[in-house]
């Protein structure tokens, strides 16, 4: 079939599912064979830089990188609203604006979207511009990764106006924020406090493929534009629903104030079980008309107001204060209360995060402390009720000795956290790392829970991660509750594991900040594990994404004899650790050139490029030097860059000069 043919079907059909699935949650294929359509649709997209287009649906998957946003004027100036915590507010706010006409008043109640606020700018139905809010008159251009959002149309269906503006909220649905937060633990992160801000700092992120992993939404709430054809908000809003954005079903049109005091009250226990943040509703006057004349204040709309919820609080007894030992050996206090009823769960445990929040609040064990479930999902302790503090009560010291072995503890300059560094013979980070080694994003092992790894653990049949593959049938039967179906699987599972690719391997072995991301950017930039080993602090951190944090942890974990012998270990039992035959050499035409490759570039991402430069032979530098062959530049190289080219007399070329050079030396 004609290649730009396809393109395009595959082009429509990819949208219209995802359409289907994002907007009408709908679904209307497998998971699987989308996943096809999706890879046959890059792989002609590659093949045929010709036909790059910036609406194409596997902008979703990312991989854009964004240095610098542009910053941009909003048309319309992004405002916010004021705040009002009582029905009496609500009433005031009603008589207020009775004065303002003689109409009556129709009120829209929406959701209040806990997330950050987006301005969309759709132009011929395209989406040009994705703007943060900034100060509110100007923000930031974030479009590469709003493109990956997948409830966000990158071009809209039906009869829509020339040029819009539509606002809305990005946030993260709970689960997939814990999602997030589950995989950063696992990968020896600080995991994120709240979804709130976790949405803010992601849509600023410069890696649009870390955007598109992290899973967004988005919905829209106000539309704006010249000589719209509506009358109420609540026809523009459907109107957008029309185009493919989405819009909320709790929305609301109310007759009167009293109404609106319903739907609000109805919210305040409803909201719990919302699979997403809300912080309030926003109550908006209904008619265009009547907002222009209602006008804004200095800050405000005077035609909206936004309720807020109150925080759930209660008051318990913070009974003691224990320690848990993570498999990166990162201790984190928990702290033990009276139980207590807050927002209709039992509540006995609160994290304390680290040393600096137990004295920040100066909390002590017998205190009477405030426990509230706000944004965060993990109730927390907000201050403490000083008043009846026992007057021999003395601050909390943070423990000295790991709760586990008692190896003392280190707390490294700029991290929050302690740490215990006996990572061989404390047992809960021995058994963290096997329970990583063996997970299903890492080396996906059947058969083996955390019971089984204790039991193995105490029968001294596994120490490290290595023993998993010395294990033998004869070792295993005779351990209580493993029967010879069990054994066989798990011999077998680990059998199967040996397929699994290197880039899985490196992420498996639980190397502190190396989580699957970052695997793959590593093993794409130095292809085997001995030169991962070999590769200085300067050609790590020329790597895309890895800066000095992750370069010190991958020294300090190869710098380890113990963990050099795990690795020679595994590689003997048949692991792999080495890029897989596909990604191999292809051709020498690049054989001997050092090429630098500078700027943004519009077919392929920087990673693609530099992977089919190595592919061909060639030899990637990341500084300009008399001894750089050439340069495959993008957009925005800077200029100190160019003007180093041309002192030293180097040849820049383009993406699809590199791509026709390669076609044209192969065929
Ligand atoms: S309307 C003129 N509607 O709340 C302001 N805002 O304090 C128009 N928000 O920055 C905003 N859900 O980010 C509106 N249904 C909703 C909203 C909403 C969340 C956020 C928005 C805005 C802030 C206002």
């Amino acid at each position: 079939m004609d290649p730009k043919k396809r393109i395009e079907t595959l082009r429509k059909e990819i949208e219209e599912y995802n359409y289907d699935y994002y907007l009408l949650d709908k679904s209307s294929i497998s998971d699987f064979e989308f996943d096809k359509l999706l890879e046959e649709l890059i792989f002609l997209e590659n093949k045929h830089p010709e036909f790059f287009d910036p609406t194409s649906p596997s902008q979703r998957v990312g991989g854009a990188i964004t240095k610098e946003f542009n910053t941009e004027v909003h048309e319309y100036p992004m405002l916010s609203l004021s705040n009002t915590y009582s029905e009496e507010d609500l009433i005031n706010f009603d008589n207020r604006l009775k004065k303002l006409t003689n109409d009556p008043i129709e009120y829209v109640c929406e959701l209040k979207y806990d997330g950050v606020s987006i301005s969309l700018i759709y132009e011929n139905g395209i989406l040009i511009k994705a703007l943060t809010r900034g100060n509110g008159t100007e923000g930031d251009d974030v479009i590469n990764n709003v493109k990956t959002i997948n409830s966000i149309p990158i071009k809209l269906r039906g009869n829509y106006p020339e040029k819009i503006t539509i606002r809305g909220e990005i946030f993260f649905h709970i689960k997939d924020f814990h999602r997030l937060n589950k995989a950063r633990q696992s990968d020896g992160f600080e995991t994120f406090s709240n979804p709130r801000n976790t949405a803010s700092g992601t849509i600023r992120l410069q890696d649009s493929s870390i955007v598109a992993n992290r899973k967004l939404d988005c919905f829209l709430y106000s539309l704006l534009g010249e000589g719209l054809p509506y009358a109420t908000h609540y026809e523009s809003i459907l109107a957008a629903k029309d185009w493919g954005l989405k819009t909320s079903s709790h929305m609301f049109l109310a007759q009167n104030i009293d109404s609106v005091v319903d739907y609000v009250n109805s919210w305040n226990e409803k909201r719990k079980d919302l699979p997403y943040e809300i912080d309030g509703i926003v109550i908006k006057v209904n008619n265009l008309k009547q907002q222009e004349e209602m006008g804004f204040t200095s800050k405000f709309p005077r035609w909206a107001i936004s309720y807020k919820f109150q925080a759930d609080q209660v008051e318990t007894k913070l009974l003691s204060i224990s320690y848990q030992v993570g498999r990166t050996g990162a201790i984190t206090p928990v702290a033990n209360l009276n139980p207590v009823n807050l927002a209709g769960t039992i509540v006995k445990r609160a994290s304390l995060h680290n040393a600096d929040q137990i004295s920040k609040l100066d909390i002590r064990v017998n205190d009477l402390v405030y426990v509230e479930k706000g944004g965060e999902i993990i109730p927390k302790i907000v201050g403490v009720n000083k008043t009846n503090r026992d007057e021999s009560s003395q601050p909390h010291s943070f423990i000295i000795n790991c709760p586990e072995c008692d190896f003392t503890l280190v707390r490294k300059e700029g991290e929050a956290q302690h740490y215990c560094l006996n990572q061989y013979f404390c047992p809960p980070q021995i058994k963290g790392r096997i329970e990583h080694f063996i997970s299903r994003k890492a080396m996906d092992v059947d058969g083996l829970g955390p019971e089984t790894i204790d039991l193995l653990f105490l029968n001294d049949l596994i120490k490290n991660i290595d023993d998993l593959y010395r294990l033998k049938k004869e070792d295993l039967l005779p351990l209580e509750g493993l029967a010879e179906k069990s054994v066989n699987n798990i011999l077998n599972s680990l059998e199967k594991s040996k397929g699994k690719s290197f880039e899985c391997v490196l992420f498996s072995l639980g190397i502190r900040f190396v989580g699957e991301t970052v695997a793959k950017k590593l093993v794409k930039e130095f292809n085997s594990i001995d030169n991962l080993i070999n590769a200085n602090d300067e050609e790590l951190q020329n790597t895309d994404e890895i800066g000095i944090k992750i370069t010190e942890s991958l020294k300090e974990y190869f710098s380890n004899d113990q963990n050099l012998e795990i690795i020679k270990n595994l590689q003997l039992s048949g692991l792999n650790f080495q890029l897989d035959k596909s990604d191999e050499k292809k051709s020498s035409v690049l054989e001997n050139m050092k090429i630098v490759v500078s700027g943004v570039f519009e077919h392929f991402t920087r990673d693609e490029i530099k992977k089919t430069i190595e592919q061909h032979s060639g030899k990637i530098v990341s500084s300009i030097s008399k001894n750089t062959s050439l340069i495959v530049g993008g957009n925005n190289i800077g200029p100190s860059k160019l003007k180093k080219a041309k002192i030293l007399n180097i040849k820049i070329i383009t993406e699809n000069e590199l791509i026709n050079l390669l076609d044209e030396e192969t065929v």
